[in-house]
């Protein structure tokens, strides 16, 4: 089924729940949403994300997912869709620790998903991921490409993806599993953006961008893509979190279960990454070339023409150069928060450069 209307939150329906909301994708959408008109209440434990993460909009509940009494706290609020954030993220990590994957990744999901039975909500959105593809692929990534997940994470993800369906199927809910690519940028508005410890490409490259001691580390530059690098299909969080809000309307509308991989369908290599980066910030990285690591897919860029189509999904900010100066400026608000000008009146999503360095001019 193909949503086309726009859902409008209703006096009657205008609140949605969202887990992980202090984390960086959570917090995100949490934004989307507000800005679209509705209320949020927003789940966290805070094992990850941190109270000052949480956006003012959010009325929020400090509790994990399984937590017996979620439902009964939730309840007073009558939320009509759930988007399911909350989770471990790390692949490297879910190797040492694959029990902590499934059990937040899969059992805390389920207990959630009998939260959401006992509210009675019938439109869910989840977050799925890439990695439940595996190697191997050198072409864009369709919904039915083989199933392959190479680490704990990806086949945590999996398994919850399959509980989700036959949940689904038991008890009558609809969901949308959306499998994003490398997300990565940070608010146009400059409300929020990456987590300080979070490991992602862009965000090593915004940090060695605002501090020119960092060296930038390459993973392999043996691989078989035409630079020597992995290739990876970089979505800006906004344009995901949007993709969120058109998944729930996309519900609320009446529209079917369905798997969408969230990505534009373009892919850069690492070392295209870095030199993008070089040209705005005007000045070379410092590189150092490591060994590859482990579990690193060489090529993954989605198709993204089954989400355009069913989510009526139009990306604003499909443009390398926009997530890679988005990422900068976060970084730079972050590492110097005393040192901030206020923004200029003329130019509302710009929120300056520090005048005290020879940072270029970074606007979106
Ligand atoms: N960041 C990416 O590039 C990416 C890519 C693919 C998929 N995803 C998926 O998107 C989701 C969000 O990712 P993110 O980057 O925002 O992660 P994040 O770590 O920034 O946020 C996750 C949040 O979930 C919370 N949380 C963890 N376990 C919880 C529990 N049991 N109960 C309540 N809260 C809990 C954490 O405190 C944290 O605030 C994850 O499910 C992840 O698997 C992320």
């Amino acid at each position: 089924m193909t949503n086309l209307k726009p859902f409008q939150p209703t006096p009657d329906a205008d609140t949605v729940l969202i887990t992980g909301v202090a984390g960086y994708i959570g917090g995100q959408t949490a934004l989307a949403f507000h800005d679209a008109g509705w209320r949020v209440i927003g789940v966290d434990n805070l094992s990850v994300g941190t109270r000052d993460t949480v956006p003012e909009c959010v009325e929020f509940i400090h509790a994990d997912c399984r937590d017996p009494d979620l439902a009964a706290r939730i309840a007073p609020f009558n939320p009509v869709a759930a988007v399911h954030f909350a989770g471990l993220i790390r692949v490297d990590e879910s190797v040492r620790k694959p029990v902590d994957y499934y059990d937040v990744n899969f059992c805390a999901a389920g207990a959630f998903f009998r939260t959401v039975q006992a509210l009675g909500i019938e439109a869910l959105v989840f977050s799925s991921t890439a990695a439940v593809y595996g190697d191997g692929l050198n072409g864009p990534i369709t919904e039915d490409t083989p199933l392959s997940p190479a680490s704990p994470y990806g086949r945590s993800k999996l398994a919850t993806e399959w509980m989700l369906r036959d949940f689904c199927t038991s008890s009558g809910a609809r969901a949308v599993i959306l499998r994003y690519f490398n997300v990565a940028g940070a608010d146009p508005q400059g409300r929020r953006g990456p987590r300080r410890d979070a490991t992602h490409l862009i965000k090593r490259v915004a940090e060695a961008a605002v501090d020119p001691s960092r060296t930038m580390m390459i993973f392999g530059n043996d691989y078989d893509t035409p630079d020597g690098t992995c290739v990876r299909d970089f979505i800006h969080v906004a344009d995901l979190a949007q993709a969120h809000v058109a998944a729930v309307a996309y519900l609320l509308n009446g529209g079917d279960s369905v798997t969408l991989n969230c990505g534009y369908g373009t892919g850069f290599s690492v070392h295209q990454v870095i030199a993008r980066a070089a040209a705005i910030i005007g000045r070379k990285f410092d590189i150092r070339i490591a060994p590859r690591r482990a579990g690193d897919p060489v090529f993954v860029v989605a198709n993204p023409g089954l989400l355009q189509k069913t989510l009526n999904w139009v990306p604003q900010y499909n443009d390398l150069d926009k997530i890679l100066r988005a990422a900068i400026k976060w970084e730079w608000r972050m590492t110097r928060p005393v040192q901030m000008p206020a923004p200029r009146t003329n130019d509302k999503v710009d929120h300056g450069t520090a005048p005290c360095d020879p940072q270029p001019d970074i606007r979106m």
